[in-house]
């Protein structure tokens, strides 16, 4: 019996780690286990989509919550060595870019237990953001590169990366949507906000970048208030930015709705059939670019180009003019042809784990 073991901490980690726990319970000489450091505590953040997206409770929770980067990385990798030295996993699977990826990475390394990243190769070449540098430290410390798509195995390569460690697998956040997307149908939470199907715009914005300083959030927010004025705009604020935004007016207008965050498979239901996405998520830009939903990034980079030359996204600044002009460029029709991106097919989380049965004769 093998034991693999997946580190996950933040809200985005979760839908990757959904799949993989599907696919690994079909190996019948594989012993999945469940860190969740606690970097995302609240239960909207975390139990919810546990539940959600029917993954087994945490074998462990390293209970870890918020404070500074240094603190949080170096709290997961201190509970995360003790936890790894005494179940000496064959595995650890880190998930994404969030600080509990790069110290699942750093703990296992050290110990000399092989490092699987799933979702390896994303380059943003801005090292402003915390994600980028959790990437750089991820990639390099990994025995088995996990890719979402051909440009990501190429930025590896050109890092010196050796080639036999890159697996070209897929997007696993798409085996998800694959996976939830008949219920969310069902669901139908445009109706249940009274919004019209195809008409309405979806809001999620909580990059440090975008919310922490109060004069961008300001005219961010200014800038919304004005698309609300001629069609419902729907913003599911993470904690990050209800906390930012006590600090700035907002404008008042009765389109724009602020609300709590939204569990996983009612916001897929109400981006699935939204008439513009504008965010500054990683997750969302591949989404909306598998369901063929026009997407809006206020970003000036994205690790994620795929999601620009083949998908439906487009970068926007920060800036009130740039973002209403974008929002105007987009027709709002409802009826949207959705693109096709190779490997980007639901399967994802069946080659991880066949990648990692070929590679540790766990079968
Ligand atoms: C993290 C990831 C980011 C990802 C995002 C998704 C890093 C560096 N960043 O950012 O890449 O897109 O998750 O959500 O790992 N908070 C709560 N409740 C929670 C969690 C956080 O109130 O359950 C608040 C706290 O005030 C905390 C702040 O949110 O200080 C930020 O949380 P943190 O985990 O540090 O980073 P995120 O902004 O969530």
């Amino acid at each position: 019996m093998s034991v693999v073991l997946s580190v996950v901490g933040a809200r985005p980690n979760f839908m990757k780690l959904a799949p993989v726990a599907r696919a690994l319970s079909k190996r019948r000489r594989v012993r999945h286990v469940i860190v969740h450091t606690g970097q995302h505590y609240d239960p909207e953040m975390s139990s919810t989509f546990f539940r959600e997206l029917q993954i087994a409770e945490p074998d462990h929770n390293l209970q870890v919550g918020s404070g500074s980067h240094a603190r949080q990385t170096a709290a997961i990798m201190e509970r995360l060595e003790r936890l790894c030295t005494k179940a000496r996993p064959d595995v650890v699977l880190a998930y994404g870019d969030v600080n509990s990826t790069a110290a699942a990475a750093l703990v296992a390394a050290k110990l000399g237990i092989s490092v699987g990243h799933i979702e390896a190769g994303l380059r943003s070449r801005d090292r402003s953001m915390p994600e980028e540098i959790n990437r750089l430290i991820t990639d390099r410390l990994s025995d088995i590169l996990f890719t979402p798509s051909r440009d990501a195995s190429e930025n590896l390569r050109a890092e010196g990366i050796p080639a036999e460690r890159i697996q070209f697998v897929g997007n696993v956040m798409i085996d998800s949507v694959v996976h939830a997307l008949p219920a969310a149908r069902e669901l139908d939470a445009p109706k249940r906000h009274a919004l019209p199907l195809g008409k309405y715009v979806v809001v999620t914005l909580h990059r440090p970048s975008n919310v922490d300083e109060p004069r961008t959030l300001a005219v961010l927010l200014d800038a919304l208030a004005e698309v609300a004025t001629d069609r419902p705009v729907i913003f599911p604020m993470h904690p990050r930015t209800r906390a930012r935004i006590a600090s700035v007016k907002v404008p008042a207008c009765s389109g724009l709705r602020l609300l709590e965050p939204i569990a996983y498979t009612e916001m897929l239901s109400l981006v699935a059939s939204a008439g513009l996405v504008i965010t500054d998520s990683g997750g969302l830009q591949e989404e909306t670019s598998y369901l063929g939903i026009p997407c809006i990034t206020v970003r000036a980079n994205t690790e994620r180009p795929i999601t620009c030359t083949q998908g439906t996204n487009r970068l926007v600044a920060p800036r009130r003019d740039d973002l209403l002009t974008a929002v105007r460029g987009v027709a709002m029709t409802g009826v949207n042809p959705r693109p096709t991106i190779e490997r980007w097919d639901g399967e994802t989380a069946e080659r991880i784990a066949g990648v990692l049965c070929d590679r540790e004769r766990f079968e």
